[in-house]
C-alpha cells in the first residue's frame, strides 16, 4: 500500500465498527443504565458482531467498573475496551476491569485543541506530549492493544495534532482515532485530516486509524464515511446515534451506508445487518431515548411510502423507489402469524424466527425457560383480547420483557375516571405476602394508579418522566409507557407494554419499583475532567 492512496490495494477493506453506545452513549443526557442492562445490551452487541465494545469509564464510579468487568468477564467475541485518562489511576482501574476480557484494548485520551489544554488540563502543549507518551507506555505493559485519542482534533493546530500522534505511535498505541469531539468539522475537511495523517503520521506502519464524530451540525455520519474514503479503517458509532448533546455517529447509517454503496466505498464491515433493529429497540428502549420517526435505517418511517406515485412504483417494482429492503436491516412487514390457538411450541418458533436466541438452542441465549413461560401466558392473554397476534405484537411483548426479579406481580386493576369524577383506582398485586389489594384517588388515573400501588409496596418514587408511544399499528395497538422515576439519589428507567394504557403505565410503575427493589438502580455520577 502507498502511503498516499489508502484504498486502492485491498479493494475490500474491512472497516472495524467500534461501538460506544455503552460509554458515550451513555453520556446522553437523562441516560442511566444499570448493570443488568448495560449487559443485555453488550450481549445484543455481540450478536450484531461489533468489533470492539467500549463498555465504561471504569474510573468514574463502582457501578461503571462492575458492569466494565462483568461484560468483560461474560461477553465473548468482541475486544472489550474501557476509556482512561492520562492518569495512572485511570489506567489501573481499566486494566482491572478488563482483566477477564478474552480481547481487551485501553482507550487512553486527552486533549488537542489549545482551548481545552489551556482552560481545562491546565497544561502546555508539552507537559500533554510528555504525559501521553509516559501513560500509554505505562497502560503496555496491561495490554498490546492500545487506542490513543486527541480529543477536539477539528479546532486543534494542525501540527500539534500530527506530533500528537506521532509520540502515541512511538509510545506504542496500535489505533490512533481522531474525536471531532464537538461536531466542529466540515466532511471533506475532515477527509482530508485523515489524509495527511495516513501519509505523514501512519506512514505506511500497521496503524488503525479511527473516527469519532459527533453530530452538533448533523454530519458525524458524512464525517465518518469521508474519513473511511481517506484511509480510516474504524468507525466509532452508537446505535441510534445517541450520546453526548446532539450524540455519536450512528452505528446504523453508517453500517448500512457502507453495504448499499460498496460499489462506491469497496469497503465493507462484519456487521449482521439483520440484528441492526433488533439492537435499536432494544437500545431505545433500555435508554428510554425514542427513535425519531423518519430517523434513517431503524426509524418508524424509514421503509414507509406515503405518496400515491411512491407506492405505485414500488407495488409495480420495490427498486423504483427503494435502495435497501427492509428485511436486511431485520425488519419485517407486519405478517399475521400468531392466534390464541397457537401453542407453546409455535410461540417458540415465531420467537425464533424473530431472531430470539432460546435457551437450550443456542449457546448465547438472552430468554431462558422462566422468561419464556412469562411470556407465553402473556402471549396467550393478548391473543384472547387481540384475535391475531402479528411480528411487531409479538416483538413488543419481550422487548417489553426483562429479567427484572418480580417482587410485585399486577394480578388486576380497576379504574374509574371521567370529567366529573374524581379517578379513582383499585389494584390487586402478587406480593411475597400474597395476594394485596389496595385503592386510592389521583390528580387522574394513572396518578390513582400509581399511588395505589406504592400504598402496597410501600415505596413512592418520584415520576420525572412519562411517554406513551404506541408499538403497533391498529385501534388494538399495544402502548408502550417509559417512564423515569428518581428514588433517593438514583435514577431507574420503567417499561410497561399492553392494549390498555393505564396497563401499561401500571406495569411500566412495578418495573421501576421492581428494579429498586432489586437494587439495580444506577446512581450517574456527575463526572468532572480533572488535571491528570
Ligand atoms: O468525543 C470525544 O472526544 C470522546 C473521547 C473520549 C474519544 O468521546
Ligand atoms: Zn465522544
Amino acid at each position: 500500500m502507498t502511503s498516499s492512496d489508502p484504498t486502492t490495494t485491498n479493494p475490500m477493506r474491512h472497516i472495524k465498527i467500534f461501538d460506544t453506545t455503552l460509554r458515550d452513549g451513555e453520556q446522553s443526557p437523562g441516560v442511566a443504565l444499570n448493570t443488568s442492562q448495560k449487559l443485555e445490551i453488550a450481549h445484543q452487541l455481540k450478536r450484531l458482531n461489533v468489533d470492539i465494545i467500549e463498555a465504561g469509564f471504569p474510573i468514574t464510579s463502582e457501578g461503571d467498573f462492575d458492569c466494565v468487568s462483568r461484560i468483560a468477564k461474560e461477553v465473548r467475541g468482541p475486544v472489550i475496551c474501557a476509556l482512561a485518562r492520562t492518569n495512572p489511576k485511570d489506567i489501573d482501574r481499566a486494566a482491572q476491569a478488563l482483566e477477564q476480557a478474552e480481547k481487551s484494548r485501553i482507550h487512553i485520551f486527552t486533549s488537542a485543541s489549545k482551548v481545552q489544554i489551556q482552560y481545562m488540563l491546565r497544561k502546555t502543549p508539552e507537559e500533554v506530549l510528555e504525559l501521553s507518551d509516559k501513560m500509554i507506555r505505562y497502560a503496555r505493559q496491561f495490554t498490546d492493544d492500545i487506542e490513543f485519542s486527541g480529543q477536539d482534533v477539528m479546532r486543534a493546530d494542525p501540527e500539534f495534532v500530527f506530533q500528537l500522534y506521532k509520540m502515541a505511535i512511538e509510545a506504542g498505541a496500535t489505533t490512533i482515532n481522531i474525536p471531532d469531539t464537538v461536531g466542529y468539522g466540515a466532511p471533506l475537511e475532515y477527509g482530508m485530516m485523515i489524509k495527511r495523517i495516513y501519509d505523514q503520521v501512519v506512514a505506511g506502519r500497521n496503524i488503525a486509524i479511527s473516527t469519532h464524530c459527533h453530530d452538533d451540525l448533523g454530519m458525524a455520519t458524512a464525517l465518518s464515511l469521508a474519513a473511511v474514503e481517506n484511509g480510516a479503517s474504524q468507525i466509532e458509532c452508537t446505535l441510534n446515534g445517541i450520546g453526548e448533546r446532539a450524540g455519536n455517529t450512528a452505528l446504523e447509517e453508517v453500517v448500512m451506508a457502507l453495504h448499499t454503496r460498496a460499489d462506491y466505498y469497496q469497503a465493507k464491515t462484519q456487521i449482521h445487518t439483520r440484528e441492526l433493529y433488533r439492537t435499536s429497540r432494544l437500545v431505545s428502549r433500555l435508554t428510554g431515548m425514542i427513535v425519531q420517526p423518519n430517523k434513517a435505517v431503524v426509524g418508524e418511517n424509514a421503509f414507509a411510502h406515503e405518496s400515491g406515485i411512491h407506492q405505485d412504483g414500488v407495488l409495480k417494482h420495490k427498486e423504483t423507489y427503494e435502495i435497501m429492503n427492509a428485511e436486511i436491516v431485520g425488519r419485517q412487514a407486519a405478517v399475521m402469524v400468531m392466534g390464541k390457538h397457537s401453542g407453546r411450541a409455535a410461540f417458540r418458533d415465531a420467537l425464533t424466527r424473530l431472531g430470539y436466541a432460546l435457551e437450550g438452542e443456542t449457546p448465547d441465549s438472552s430468554l431462558n425457560e422462566e422468561a419464556i413461560n412469562v411470556l407465553f401466558v402473556r402471549f396467550k392473554d393478548l391473543a384472547d383480547r387481540k384475535g391475531q397476534i402479528s411480528d411487531e405484537d409479538l416483538r413488543a411483548l419481550v422487548e417489553g420483557h426483562d429479567s427484572v426479579k418480580e417482587t410485585f406481580a399486577l394480578e388486576d386493576l380497576q379504574v374509574l375516571s371521567g370529567m366529573r369524577v374524581t379517578p379513582m383506582a383499585t389494584v390487586r398485586l402478587v406480593t411475597p405476602e400474597g395476594t394485596q389489594q389496595a385503592a386510592a384517588t389521583g390528580d387522574g388515573p394513572v396518578d390513582a394508579v400509581y399511588s395505589a400501588i406504592s400504598n402496597i409496596t410501600k415505596i413512592n418514587p418520584t415520576l420525572e418522566s412519562y411517554r406513551i408511544e404506541a408499538v403497533t399499528r391498529g385501534g388494538d395497538a399495544l402502548g408502550e409507557v417509559t417512564i423515569s422515576v428518581r428514588y433517593g439519589e438514583s435514577k431507574v428507567t420503567g417499561i410497561g407494554v399492553a392494549t390498555d394504557i393505564v396497563e401499561s403505565s401500571a406495569r411500566a410503575w412495578l418495573h421501576a419499583i421492581n428494579q429498586i427493589l432489586a437494587g439495580q438502580m444506577k446512581t450517574k455520577q456527575d463526572f468532572t475532567l480533572e488535571t491528570p
